[in-house]
């Protein structure tokens, strides 16, 4: 079945291989739908976030993005997981692959490692450039967007005096937190998250928004489809609701004893939107000793490295190929009078329209072997399809996770990643008497 719901996006469920009881599902699927709806002040900010955005903020961060743009060549991002994943995916799909975007500013990220030799590259790439900072953490807590602050602070104070101030500014809680601390200390300019949106589900508050716009994309078309999508969501019955569809069927697909699920995508711009999926669905997922494993796979890549595996190794997983119909660009295969390569049956095509038929063939391949696969069409790669596709995401996400009986909104296991490691580091520090 193809569901045609709207022109933007759709979900293809045809070879999903199983055929799936809808009607079980209403009670369960309006019951969490109503739980996700009741938006209050601790819990589903994100839920209606898009609608409910003051034009006030957005004027305020499109003002940020262009003083950026005008007195810097560089903006340093700081931060981890979901303060930044959202940023550099939207970044990654809208931008050229080579050189800068029209109209954007080099945005660069660091915080999301540890790696002494990144920081130190980083540094080094900084000099000769003028410098902005977006520093982004929810809690304001995390060790490693903190000691990048660190580091990063240093540098700006060093370079431009009592001036780096107004090169600084802060994406944080509004009240706690060390960095809203710091922030209030310094007179750092600064943005606020809203208390009840968790990291992974803000990439359409300022901690996505600003680096975005600075790095030249039209955040104000990024927020009308996730608006449509918002309203377009909020569809109670299970039927016509593409987000509680997909996490239906994966829901169904875990129970029949798949384990991991492929985001599947033909364009290599799209590595850290797969990236940032797999965090959403993985933090939001992952607890309990319950989940799919979300991985993904970049076509046709990835057919010369992981491809036989999905087509012929343990059957443990399924795919969700994500289609975007419309590409600006292309190009074709020149004529060549010799035909030294053989490759002269494809003079006239393009690279896409190759590409295309390659899709086709490993669509075919893959559902051959029996590997269930869930495809979602958008017409085009442009802000307005990837911000409707964000919030479908999130959607299906939320709603998927409490299927499964589990919280979408805490990450216990990485908590205790940050209690140990802080642990460690204290009983490694040497006091000099
Ligand atoms: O989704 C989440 O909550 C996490 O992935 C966080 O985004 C990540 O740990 C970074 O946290 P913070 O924004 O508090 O620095």
């Amino acid at each position: 079945m193809v569901n045609k719901l709207i022109a933007n996006m759709s979900l293809d469920e045809s070879l999903i291989g199983i055929n799936i009881n809808w009607t079980k599902y209403f009670p369960t699927v309006a019951l969490i739908h109503r739980h996700l709806e009741n938006v209050t002040e601790q819990l589903n900010g994100w839920v209606d976030n898009p609608l409910q955005q003051s034009p006030k903020l957005i004027h305020e961060i499109n003002k940020t993005a262009c003083e950026i743009k005008s007195n810097a060549d560089v903006l340093v991002v700081i931060g981890i997981g979901g303060s930044y994943l959202g940023a550099k995916a939207v970044q990654d799909a809208l931008t050229p692959y080579f050189g800068l975007q029209e109209n954007g500013v080099e945005v660069l990220y660091v915080g999301h490692n540890l790696s002494g030799t990144y920081m130190k590259q980083l540094v080094n790439n900084l000099n000769n450039k003028e410098v902005y900072i977006n520093v982004i953490s929810k809690s304001g807590e995390t060790m490693e967007t903190m000691l990048a602050f660190r580091v990063l602070r240093n540098y700006m104070k060093d370079r431009y005096g009592n001036a780096h101030e107004n090169r600084i500014i802060v994406t944080t809680d509004a009240k706690s937190g060390h960095l809203r601390k710091i922030a209030d200390q310094n007179q750092y300019r600064t943005f606020a998250i809203p208390s009840n949106i968790g990291g992974r589900y803000s990439v359409l508050t300022p901690a996505g928004l600003l680096p975005i716009a600075a790095a030249g994309i039209n955040i104000d078309q990024l927020l009308v489809g996730a608006r449509d999508a918002t309203i377009h969501f909020k569809e109670v019955q299970v039927e016509r609701n593409m987000a509680y569809r997909y996490a239906v069927i994966r829901y169904e697909l875990y129970k029949k004893g798949f384990q991991m699920e492929l985001l599947a995508c033909f364009e290599p711009s799209l590595a850290k939107l797969q990236e940032w999926w797999q965090q959403l669905f993985a933090e939001s997922e992952g607890k309990e000793q319950k989940g799919l494993f979300p991985s993904s796979i970049c076509y046709s890549t990835d057919l010369h490295s992981i491809g036989q595996f999905i087509q012929d190794g343990s059957p443990i997983l399924f795919e969700t190929m994500l289609h975007f119909n419309e590409v600006d660009m292309d190009y074709f295969l020149p004529i060549e009078g010799r035909d030294e390569d053989a490759l002269n049956y494809l003079t006239y095509k393009s690279f896409n329209e190759i590409n295309a038929v390659a899709k086709e063939g490993v669509t075919a391949a893959h559902a051959d072997a029996g590997v269930p696969i869930i495809q979602i069409h958008l017409k085009k790669l442009d802000a307005y399809h990837l911000g409707f596709l964000l919030y479908f995401f999130m959607k299906a996400c939320a709603m998927s996770a409490y299927l499964l009986k589990v919280n979408p909104f805490d990450q216990p296991g990485v908590e205790h990643y940050k209690i140990k490691t802080l642990e460690l580091l204290i009983n490694s520090v040497v006091y000099k008497s």
